[in-house]
């Protein structure tokens, strides 16, 4: 037994108790200590490995467990897995593979074996959802039965959320902090004490944002073109996890919310739901009514969209954006007049926030237009790899969603359906590719 189970560092010294602290020190205490010391740890696991694109991933025993490096890693073993599009799209694909054999697996809830180090918030056995947006180190994949984490990318779970409901909600959790916070400029600062992303990312040495990423962190948004509370946002793809979670973002701070969905499906569901109940709900089913109804709705007021589907419904959101010369060259006067706020006065004040002057910004968690973005438009990507590569921005946002989730003002999305076993994900991904797992995730309990 000690030979195949290996004590992990950080393991607590059992004090030799003297007379008096034999007579003093209280059960609670010894208690404590025990729930501080890191767990048994095997030396092999069960993993899932893909060995070429287009295949099934094969389940494979006496895989080592990955070993913790650094100050900030954690270990973690997995109790539940919450599976991602980009699970089956990448293999289908063949993108976003870095290596062969690969491990895959970008969220899950668990539970810590070992922490990183003495001050760390995080302590044995805390239940945790961890956050694998570092998907080139397989060591953090979450296909495995033990998963390395940094502690910054790492969230304790309240007693309220079950492992299954922690393993739903990360990875929408990170892009929709960062597509409203970075790309959109929204000041969560009132929402529990949340990260002023924007104001974050400029305090970041800029060599130390990567190159790729840099642009949209420092100059996507100019300060006066930042989303604030009362503006709105439209949401195309609003059935997606990711939607679901930014929606309540977004209203947590404030912002008045469109989704975009199709409205047979997820209508009723969506206009009931008590956190991701949208102000406006509109169908997709014709992509230009859709524009037109939120056009005629919004008269000019709609700068920002997000869209989680594709190129070819972030190419038709660009066009319900305002200003509303974005989709034509020119702008009618006749249309100018449409496009007026309606609580403006007759004779409008000169007022910076004048809607109809700020850019539009358009961003693409699944793809933009093919066009470069027209006069008055902005495009913008998520730079999702802010959360494992900034340290600081990573512990903001793992530090706030403990928050929100303590205080049940973020709550996880429907779980479709849960399945069992590592073995049973390539199943699971066979199911989201036919298109069964909408408005919800699916998730697969391990252990
Ligand atoms: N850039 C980033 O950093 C980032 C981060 C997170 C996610 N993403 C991307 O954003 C997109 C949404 O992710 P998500 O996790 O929010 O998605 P999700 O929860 O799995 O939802 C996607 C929606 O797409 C539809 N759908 C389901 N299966 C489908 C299939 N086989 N083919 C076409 N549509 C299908 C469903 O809506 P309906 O039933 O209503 O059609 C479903 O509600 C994905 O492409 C993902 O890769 C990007």
């Amino acid at each position: 037994m000690t030979s195949f189970f290996r004590r992990i560092s950080f393991q607590k010294t059992k004090k030799t108790p003297t007379a008096a602290a034999a007579v003093a020190v209280p059960e609670e205490q010894e208690e404590e200590e025990e729930e501080e010391s890191p767990l048994p740890t095997p030396q092999t696991q069960t993993v899932l490995l893909l060995h070429a694109a287009r295949q099934p991933y094969q389940l494979t025993e006496n895989y080592p467990v990955p070993q913790v490096q650094g100050e900030h890693e954690v270990l973690v073993r997995t109790q539940a897995i919450g599976l991602n599009p980009i699970d089956w799209k990448a293999p289908d694909f063949n993108f976003a593979i870095p290596e062969l054999p690969y491990i895959s697996g970008r969220e899950l809830a668990g539970e810590v074996v070992q922490k990183p180090n003495e001050k760390s918030r995080l302590k044995a056995r805390d239940r945790v959802l961890v956050i694998s947006t570092d998907y080139r180190d397989l060591r953090k994949a979450t296909y495995q039965e033990y998963v390395v984490a940094f502690d910054y990318n790492t969230v304790r779970l309240p007693p309220s959320i079950s492992p299954e409901e922690g393993s739903t909600l990360g990875v929408a959790f990170v892009a929709a902090a960062l597509a409203l916070g970075v790309c959109m400029g929204v000041d969560f600062s009132s929402v529990l004490d949340g990260p002023d992303l924007f104001t974050l990312v400029r305090k970041i040495a800029p060599e130390l944002l990567a190159e790729d990423v840099r642009g949209e962190c420092l100059d996507g948004i100019a300060g006066h073109e930042r989303a604030v509370a009362g503006d709105w946002l439209a949401i195309w793809g609003g059935s997606s996890t990711s939607a679901n979670l930014t929606i309540q973002l977004a209203k947590l701070a404030g912002l008045k919310t469109i989704a975009v969905v199709d409205k047979a499906k997820h209508g009723l569901r969506l206009a009931n739901h008590t956190s991701i109940r949208t102000d406006l709900l509109v169908d997709s089913h014709d992509p230009q009514r859709a524009v037109d109804i939120i056009r005629s709705n919004l008269k000019g007021k709609l700068r920002f969209g997000i869209d989680t589907r594709g190129r070819d419904t972030a190419t038709t959101l660009l066009q319900a954006l305002s200003p509303s010369n974005l989709a034509t060259p020119s702008l009618p006067s006749a249309a100018a007049d449409e496009t007026a706020d309606v609580d403006a006065p007759p004779s409008p004040p000169a007022t910076p926030h004048d809607s109809t002057q700020l850019s539009a910004h358009l961003i693409g968690l699944t793809g933009l237009p093919k066009q470069s973005a027209p006069e008055g438009a902005l495009f913008h990507t998520v730079p999702i790899k802010l959360f494992h590569e900034v340290p600081e921005i990573g512990d903001a946002l793992v530090q706030w969603l403990e928050r929100l989730l303590a205080q049940g003002l973020v709550a996880p999305p429907e779980i479709i359906d849960v399945e069992h076993g590592l073995g049973s994900i390539n199943k699971g991904l066979d199911r989201m590719r036919k298109g069964e797992i909408s408005g919800g995730k699916l998730v697969v309990r391990v252990a």
